[in-house]
């Protein structure tokens, strides 16, 4: 059996990882790894391939940056080249970027069936370029892997066959558990920057409703800024957010925030692990605050991720005041939430990959 894994984008490295090594286990599996170049300076690619021991992909298809037209038209004339040259039995994709979209669209024009791994996230946000992603790779599918019962849900109240959904629990949680163990040995990271457990903040923004909003980019790193002069902030920032700043001439409200690259997943695990709080923007940090019991604070409208706000293990907030965040991210510090196992029991990736098999 050939499955065609299509990925392209940072949080794309991790949730493929454990699926990989979980196809690979199986004799006679194929899988042919397909990265559409999405991402592709050295911190936000392959620096996940070496430490995640994702095996290097067949294929690099180097689409790089552009607008969401001409890279996701880009991404599907190319993938559509390599699917009629590859012949899978199924093309994988994960989430909600441009990549997914290409990976899905290339394959339901061929008519090649399409697994989705974490589908059924919803934000009824249509603006956000992910939610239309996701809604047309999840109609497009013919296997739709779900993390949870609120996705789940959302499928089934959009008609979709039930037959074709499958709950297998959050393949995120598989990386943490398994890649938790290694970052605990490997890394270094709060010696190197000389940081105390739970004494900083770590902070992740990168959004497109934030960083493509001045007026947004300011309260959160006014907020942020407010925040460090009682409690260090650690900011790996993406280079989306970078070249935003740097053109928006807003780089000085940065001062007294700790700048760093964007990290490698393992010190990307143990800076959640052991940070105060976390205040995020991104999907996938959100969770990790939860899978290692950090109240976390979302710079955002709304949430995919709606059971940790019900929770109690994130607070919500429209990123429109500096004096706002700062005040949600100091009250928060050593708060809790009610303890639940929500996201599967760390065997999604089996689940998936004896799913396909079968
Ligand atoms: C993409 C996804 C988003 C996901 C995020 C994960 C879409 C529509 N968005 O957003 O859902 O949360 O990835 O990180 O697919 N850049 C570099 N180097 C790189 C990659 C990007 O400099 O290796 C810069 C470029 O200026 C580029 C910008 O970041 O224009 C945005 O990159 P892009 O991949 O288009 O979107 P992300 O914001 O990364
Ligand atoms: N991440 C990382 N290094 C960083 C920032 C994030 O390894 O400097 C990881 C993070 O731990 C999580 C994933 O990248 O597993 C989240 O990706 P991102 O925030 O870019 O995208 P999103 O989840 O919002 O789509």
């Amino acid at each position: 059996m050939k499955i065609c894994t299509i990925i392209g984008a940072r949080p794309q490295f991790i949730k493929a990882a454990p699926v990989s090594r979980a196809l690979n286990a199986i004799p006679g599996m194929q899988e042919c790894l397909v990265h559409t170049g999405q991402h592709y300076d050295s911190n936000m690619s392959d620096v996940f391939f070496t430490e995640l021991g994702i095996p290097k992909p067949h294929r690099n298809l180097e689409i790089g940056s552009g607008n969401h037209g001409a890279q996701t038209g880009r991404m599907l004339e190319a993938l559509e080249r390599v699917m009629l040259e590859e012949q899978p039995d199924w093309v994988l994709v994960y989430g909600d970027t441009n990549s997914t979209l290409a990976g899905a669209l290339a394959a339901a024009k061929l008519h090649i069936p399409i697994a989705h791994v974490e589908a059924g996230l919803r934000s009824f946000n249509k603006r956000m370029p992910e939610e239309i992603n996701r809604i047309l790779t999840d109609h497009a599918a013919s296997l739709l892997f779900t993390p949870t019962d609120t996705a789940t849900h959302h499928l089934e109240q959009e008609g979709i066959a039930t037959s074709l959904i499958e709950q297998v629990g959050d393949v995120m949680y598989d990386a943490a558990l398994y890649y938790g163990e290694i970052a605990r040995q490997k890394s270094h990271v709060l010696d190197r920057l000389g940081l105390q457990p739970e004494g900083y903040i770590l902070s992740t923004v990168h959004r497109a409703e934030n960083t493509g909003d001045p007026k947004r980019l300011q309260a959160i790193f006014e907020g942020l800024q407010k925040v460090s002069s009682n409690i260090p902030v650690i900011l790996p920032m993406h280079p989306r957010t970078r070249a935003t700043l740097e053109k928006n001439g807003q780089l000085d409200l940065t001062q007294g925030i700790t700048l760093i690259e964007p990290v490698g997943y393992l010190d990307m695990v143990m800076l959640e692990r052991h940070a105060a709080l976390i205040a995020t923007d991104s999907g996938g940090v959100q969770k990790e605050a939860y899978f290692y019991q950090r109240p976390c604070v979302t710079l955002r409208d709304e949430t995919e991720w709606v059971e940790l706000v019900e929770l109690g293990w994130n607070t919500l907030l429209t990123p429109n005041n500096g004096k706002q965040i700062a005040d949600s991210i100091l009250k928060q510090i050593g708060t809790s939430g009610r303890p639940e196992n929500l996201y599967g029991e760390g065997n999604s990736a089996d689940l998936i990959a004896r799913r396909l098999v079968q």
